[in-house]
């Protein structure tokens, strides 16, 4: 294997599951000693462990914690070369049934999550040249029917990455996200076996524009977690600002 990591120090939120795992497991086979933030704090220690990084316990709604971890992760690891944010909800729902709770949630989360950490990062990305490569969601680009709340978060992560590769090219600083479909994971499965609302609702997704959840098969982790190692990486040194769809066609209709 490719050791296009070696020596780089990874910190990767949402690594306790799904793509953050099969991404975190990419990393360090490439060479990486990576840093998990998750709020399932237990999933991302035995991670940790098995991949022989480091884990925090961490919740991407608090600016604070976003500070506490990347000054954890400096300490352990003794900076920054990559920031991944990938730690993500899924929330459905259509607008008018959409409560505020759920909707700040969401927004919590997905954007300001990451909008936290992408700010703690500052000074370890800039002392190390780092990028940023952030989830966002093919739903951030083309809407799918019923999840507003969750496009609209995505959205604004691309809108995010956008900005910053903006504002942190002076500082060397690389910035760029990939917009994934559907992809096989915990968040997924949930998702498609209803997730607690109304099952017409993926009905009436499946007749409108979202053929992916329903009848079309989902791509791995592992695919995705590639398509974030190949921006993360000096194979992609030119490329900043970028959205890379992966989704299988969902946003070409
Ligand atoms: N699975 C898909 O089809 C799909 C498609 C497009 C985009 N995405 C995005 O990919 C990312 C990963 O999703 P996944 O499918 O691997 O989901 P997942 O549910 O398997 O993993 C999400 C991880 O985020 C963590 N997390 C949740 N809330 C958190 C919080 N408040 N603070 C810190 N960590 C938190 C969870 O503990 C979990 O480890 C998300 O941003 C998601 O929106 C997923």
């Amino acid at each position: 294997m490719a050791q296009r990591f070696a020596g780089k120090r990874v910190l990767v939120t949402g690594g306790a599951s799904g793509i953050g795992q099969a991404t975190a497991e990419l990393f360090a086979a490439e060479g990486a000693t990576v840093a998990i933030g998750d709020i399932d704090g237990a999933g991302a220690k035995a991670m940790a462990e098995r991949l022989g990084g480091v884990a925090f316990a961490y919740d991407a709604r608090d600016p604070a914690a976003a500070a506490k971890l990347v000054s954890d992760v400096e300490s352990a690891l003794g900076g920054i070369d990559i920031l991944l944010n990938i730690a993500g909800i899924m929330t459905w729902g259509r607008i008018e049934e959409t409560d505020p709770a759920a909707w700040q949630r969401t927004l919590d989360i997905n954007l300001s999550g990451p909008f936290y950490l992408t700010q703690a990062a500052l000074e370890p990305l800039k002392a190390s040249k780092g990028n940023i490569v952030n989830v966002a969601s093919a739903g951030g680009i083309h809407p799918v029917y019923g999840t507003s709340a969750y496009g609209i978060s995505k959205a604004g992560v691309i809108a995010l990455t956008k900005s910053t590769s903006l504002e942190w090219a002076r500082h060397g600083i690389r910035v760029n996200a990939i917009a994934p479909g559907g992809v096989a994971t915990p968040m997924h499965e949930k998702s498609t076996a209803g997730g607690g609302v109304d099952p017409a609702i993926f009905t009436e997704a499946a007749g409108r524009n979202m053929p992916k959840l329903t009848d079309r098969e989902a791509c791995t982790p592992a695919e995705i977690a590639a398509a974030i190692a190949y921006l993360a990486s000096d194979d992609a040194r030119y490329a900043t600002g970028t959205v890379l769809i992966l989704d299988g066609g969902q946003t070409t209709g």
